[in-house]
């Protein structure tokens, strides 16, 4: 756009130019040419009544007639040009006038006529719905909270065209199909102004590695707490599992007695107070040496790498060499994505799953809230349905990657799809693109898996956009290409 400008004002400038010397030409080769003019003598005829002399004619009056030509030539020839000039400005003006009024409008939308806030939050946070699942059949399972994912990093996952999708068409039963193609209530226009929108509450690069960096120390301090066999990660858990059941104690008083609140003369509430107590004792405890744990985690996913790059160098020295680095990456990759290459290994292997399953915002960065099934809805927590007078959990555990609204990635099949893992690296960087295929046997689909790298727009949707516009937005990735790799290690041996 700014280039089609500069053409025009470049002409214009031509135009200007060029007058300005004609002018200038015009003006001295009549000085010089200028002679005395020879008189005329002819004789009047009879029936002309004589006007005006010769002298008086090329006077005074000649000069004026003459003068105020020049003046409006003058003028028309210099305002025509500057309105030139003028045009592209107003153009631009024009469009950041319609964007702007296109996204006032898409905010308006998100707000209030589609209460998209109410599900992602406002300015695109990220939030949960609460929904009740049923089964095939329409029989209520439990009322749970659904993450719905941030959307101020959406246009660093999908193109405009494949946000469109989801849009129109809604996905899951949760998310409402909104446009006239899925028998949603918006228009076109109205999911463009959204989409507008959606550009001007993009979170920036440093903010979305802050909110990843954050989500993977969550994972781990969770992982240690879970597994550490460390005195006081057991009391902990001990603690934690005491003061579970001391609350279910509680909502079970709570269930049978419809005004009952909990006061200090019930023995119940008194140990689920005590119980809570403890927990948060422990817990403040607990943080030095958790601290402590997290660091050695840390330290061994780094050695886990290292060991990893001496291993693929011992196979081939030459991959050592300046301008090897990436084959370096990818030979590495390949050992830290086969099952038990060496010990150690774990740490790298964990640390991948950890990316897997990342809770920031909303799960936003992950790939289980689509890969694995329940993952979106919490459902091995423990599920109070009071309406229904039933508890429990809707799963006892996860089986990460065994597919969901994505496909299953267990058994191996990402080996079988993708030949190499530096292959695998590069289709989630880039994601399925609409209609393009993938792997060895990956089908065209609605460009429903994200890319997690970096991504440029070059075809965005709006009036004065789209292909050959030249207008062209970029986002950085979610993750970078060190936590692709993790991840990739991670589902290759699933
Ligand atoms: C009733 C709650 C609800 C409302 C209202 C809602 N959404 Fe959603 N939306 C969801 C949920 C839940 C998901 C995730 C579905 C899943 O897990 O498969 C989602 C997914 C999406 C996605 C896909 C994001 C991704 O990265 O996977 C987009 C884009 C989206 N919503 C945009 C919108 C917009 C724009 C509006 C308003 C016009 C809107 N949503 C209104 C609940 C909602
Ligand atoms: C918004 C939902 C969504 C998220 C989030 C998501 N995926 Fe996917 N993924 C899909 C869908 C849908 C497909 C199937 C694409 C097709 O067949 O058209 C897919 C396919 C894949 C495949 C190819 C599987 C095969 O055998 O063909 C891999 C590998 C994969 N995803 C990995 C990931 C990783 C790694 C992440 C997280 C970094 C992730 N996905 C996050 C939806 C998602």
């Amino acid at each position: 756009m700014l280039l089609a400008a500069s053409t025009q004002r470049t002409i214009g400038f031509v135009i200007l130019a060029i007058v300005f010397l004609g002018g200038l030409l015009y003006i001295l080769t009549n000085i010089r040419s200028a002679r005395d003019e020879v008189g005329s003598e002819i004789e009047l005829a009879s029936n002309r009544r004589p006007y005006l002399s010769d002298e008086e004619l090329e006077g005074k009056k000649l000069d004026m007639a003459l003068g105020g030509s020049l003046l409006l030539l003058t003028i028309v020839a210099i305002t025509l040009p500057l309105y030139w000039l003028g045009e592209p400005g107003r153009h631009e003006g024009r469009d950041l006038d319609t964007w702007r009024i296109f996204g006032n409008r898409g905010e308006e939308i998100y707000v209030a006529g589609a209460q998209c806030v109410n599900c992602h939050g406002p300015d695109g946070a990220g939030g949960v719905v609460s929904t009740a699942l049923t089964s095939d059949t329409g029989e209520f399972i439990a009322q749970v909270n659904w993450k719905a994912p941030a959307l101020n990093t959406v246009l660093s996952r999908h193109t405009e065209d494949e946000v469109l999708h989801t849009l129109n068409y809604g996905r899951n039963g949760v998310m409402p199909a909104w446009g006239r193609a899925g028998g949603g209530p918006l228009t076109d226009q109205q999911l463009e102004e959204i989409i507008f929108y959606l550009r001007r509450v993009q979170i920036d690069e440093e903010q979305i590695r802050s909110e990843v960096a954050g989500g993977v120390d969550a994972g781990a301090r969770q992982l240690i707490l879970a597994t550490s066999t460390a005195g006081w990660a057991a009391d902990l858990r001990d603690a934690e599992a005491d003061k579970a059941e001391t609350a279910q104690a509680v909502r079970l008083l709570a269930r049978a007695d419809f005004d009952f609140s909990c006061s200090a003369d019930i023995d119940a509430c008194v140990a689920d107070e005590q119980a809570g107590q403890l927990v948060t004792e422990l817990t403040a405890a607990a943080q030095g040496p958790l601290d402590a744990a997290v660091a050695d985690w840390w330290a061994d996913v780094e050695a886990a790498k290292a060991t990893a790059a001496d291993m693929a160098l011992a196979d081939d020295p030459s991959l050592g060499e300046e301008g090897r680095e990436q084959d370096l990456r990818f030979a590495a990759l390949e050992i830290l994505s086969t099952p038990n290459a060496f010990s150690g290994q774990a740490a790298y292997l964990q640390y991948g799953e950890i990316l897997f399953t990342n809770t920031a915002a909303n799960g936003t960065y992950s790939c289980a809230r689509c890969h694995t099934y329940g993952w979106s809805f919490d459902a091995t927590a423990e599920m109070t349905v009071e309406a229904n007078g039933r508890d429990g959990a809707v799963l006892d555990e996860y089986v990460q990657g065994a597919g969901f609204f994505g496909r299953s990635l267990v058994g191996g099949s990402t080996v079988t799809q993708f030949e190499t893992a530096a292959s695998q690296v590069d289709f989630i960087t880039r994601g399925q693109s609409i209609g393009q295929t993938y792997g060895r046997g990956g089908s065209g689909g609605n460009g429903q898996m994200p890319g997690f790298g970096p991504t440029t727009e070059s075809s965005p949707v709006g009036p004065g956009m789209g292909g050959g516009s030249g207008i062209e937005f970029s986002y950085p990735g979610l993750l970078t290409d060190e936590q692709i790799d993790a991840i990739v290690a991670f589902e290759r041996t699933l």
